[in-house]
């Protein structure tokens, strides 16, 4: 028996048990030939999914899932979120996250908790001073709430979503503390900062496919405790792990602009400016989140994530969607492009003549070059124009035209690419000027496209004037990008 046909037979078993009927129907996609046996009555029952929505949405996270596969994610989940009614399919969500290969080390936090049975704490920049006599309160705390979430992950009832997943939970002395000392002359007393973070003992525990569990917290060598706080910790141990992502669940979905729209990207420098507009004295929750991501970028995470710990399936949005959901703070793409000057046009000629020569490009003189240097981006390293694109607008689409990267500068092993990061300003600029759509004209690199996010398209799709200019004997591909997604 195949285990597809094995799942589905388990399956009508215990819905069997469990509903006292007869099972109707296997809900597992079978593959070709595979034939389970609870089908029989399936045609005669009106599916209670909307298949083709649900299953276009599986489909197109199929890039993600790939993409996060073996991935280390480092979560703050803090006081306030564990609290929230959400946290039960927040836990759902992280379960689908890790069965779909994604390694996490999840830290969390206790300030409500704790706010509550010391009510009398002071804080110095958003840190609690920790008192000796704090310490049984906070253990006991941290105790219970790892209990909580450790329960959580392990419901294994049929009705919930975590049943079959059978996630192991791993605590340990991960963290190796030391004191903060004394900080604009306040002694911090017990609280403290990671010295060091074990790598290879929460990359043993991942490596054997459970979740790391971390409570803030951190011992010397001598044996003392300290207390950490949750949001710098889980940036050290992000930092330490060279995670891939760093994923803080916050009050607010997003950061927005000042129309309060959703800023979908954010750089590193953009966020930094953000932070610094606000009040000094802001230790909010939302505002320890940004500096712990802040301080994550500068440690050299990639990427970073802000995701409502409020709005059911927010996680999911985020990591399997193009458009996401919350906000992601990594450089920008565009970080080495910028638009072409004048001065450029020598080194654009020599990037893009032999594939003119070679056909590959369409030739431009260099007077139309000249004309046209407004359209064009360049990519630069240390003053060298590497690469090269242009964008055209027609109204509500644009062209782009002329990408080209010089040899020695291609398929480079750093992702994205020059040509990827090209493309991206690009799309920046192309939806700056008011396009949703971009296509482009291609004899050699329709492949190239493709694995960027363009599809196929007719000639009559292009705009009209570029439509009577189309040469019929070049026969050039034409490929088109939704840029929808590009909202910031
Ligand atoms: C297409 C081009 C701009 C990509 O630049 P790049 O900096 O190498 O791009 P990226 O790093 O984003 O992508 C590299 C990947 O694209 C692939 N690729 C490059 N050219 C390709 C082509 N013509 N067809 C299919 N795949 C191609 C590489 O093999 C590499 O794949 P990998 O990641 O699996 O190893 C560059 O190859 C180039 O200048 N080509 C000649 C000019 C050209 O064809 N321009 C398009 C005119 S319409």
């Amino acid at each position: 028996m195949t285990d597809i046909t094995e799942r589905c037979l388990n399956r009508q078993n215990r819905a069997g048990r469990l509903a006292k009927r007869p099972f109707s129907g296997c809900d597992f996609p079978l593959p070709a030939g595979v034939e389970c046996a609870a089908r029989d009555n399936r045609q005669e029952k009106k599916s209670a999914v909307d298949t083709s929505g649900y299953a276009q949405w599986f489909r197109d996270s199929t890039p993600y899932i790939s993409m996060h596969r073996n991935k280390t994610f480092v979560v703050l989940l803090d006081g306030a979120a564990l609290a929230h009614p959400n946290l039960i399919n927040i836990v759902h969500d992280l379960a689908l996250v890790s069965v779909l290969g994604a390694r996490l080390v999840l830290v969390h936090g206790a300030r409500p908790q704790i706010d509550a049975q010391l009510p009398d704490s002071t804080f110095h920049d958003g840190r609690r001073i920790t008192q000796e006599s704090d310490l049984t309160t906070l253990l006991g705390t941290f105790g219970e709430l790892r209990t909580h979430i450790e329960a959580l992950f392990s419901t294994g009832l049929p009705t919930s979503p975590l049943r079959q997943s059978d996630i192991a939970v791993v605590s340990g002395n991960f963290v190796t503390a030391q004191p903060l000392g004394v900080v604009d002359g306040v002694d911090h007393l017990l609280t403290g900062r990671a010295r060091k973070i074990h790598r290879k003992r929460i990359n043993g525990a991942l490596d054997s496919g459970a979740l790391v569990l971390l409570s803030p917290l951190g011992y010397s060598p001598s044996g003392q405790v300290f207390n950490l706080p949750a949001a710098e910790l889980a940036a050290d141990v992000a930092i330490a792990l060279n995670a891939e992502k760093f994923i803080v669940f916050n009050a607010e979905h997003a950061l927005t602009d000042a129309k309060g729209e959703r800023r979908s990207v954010l750089s590193p420098a953009d966020l930094d400016a953000h932070i610094s507009a606000k009040e000094d004295a802001d230790t909010s929750g939302n505002q320890l989140h940004l500096r712990a991501v802040m301080r994550a970028c500068r440690g050299g995470i990639r990427s970073c994530q802000l995701v409502s710990y409020v709005e059911d399936g927010a996680l999911l949005a985020e990591l399997y969607t193009a458009q996401g959901h919350g906000t992601q703070v990594r450089e920008n793409y565009a970080g080495l492009v910028r638009p072409a000057t004048p001065e450029d046009v020598a080194s654009i000629v020599e990037v893009i003549r032999p594939l003119e020569e070679a056909g590959v490009l369409v030739r431009r003189s260099r007077d139309r070059l000249e004309r046209e240097i407004g359209q064009f981006l360049v990519a630069d390293i240390d003053n060298n124009v590497v690469g090269c694109c242009a964008i055209y607008p027609f109204g509500t689409v644009a062209e782009l035209a002329c990408v080209a990267v010089h040899p020695s500068y291609r398929d480079l092993d750093r992702n994205p690419g020059i040509g990827a990061r090209l493309l991206a300003a690009a799309e920046q600029a192309a939806a700056a000027s008011g396009a949703t759509e971009l296509f482009a004209l291609t004899t050699q690199t329709r492949d190239w496209f493709i694995e960027n996010g363009f599809a196929d398209a007719a000639t009559e799709a292009l705009p009209a004037p570029k439509q009577a200019l189309y040469n019929y004997q070049r026969n050039a591909k034409v490929m088109i990008k939704s840029l929808d997604w590009n909202d910031d």
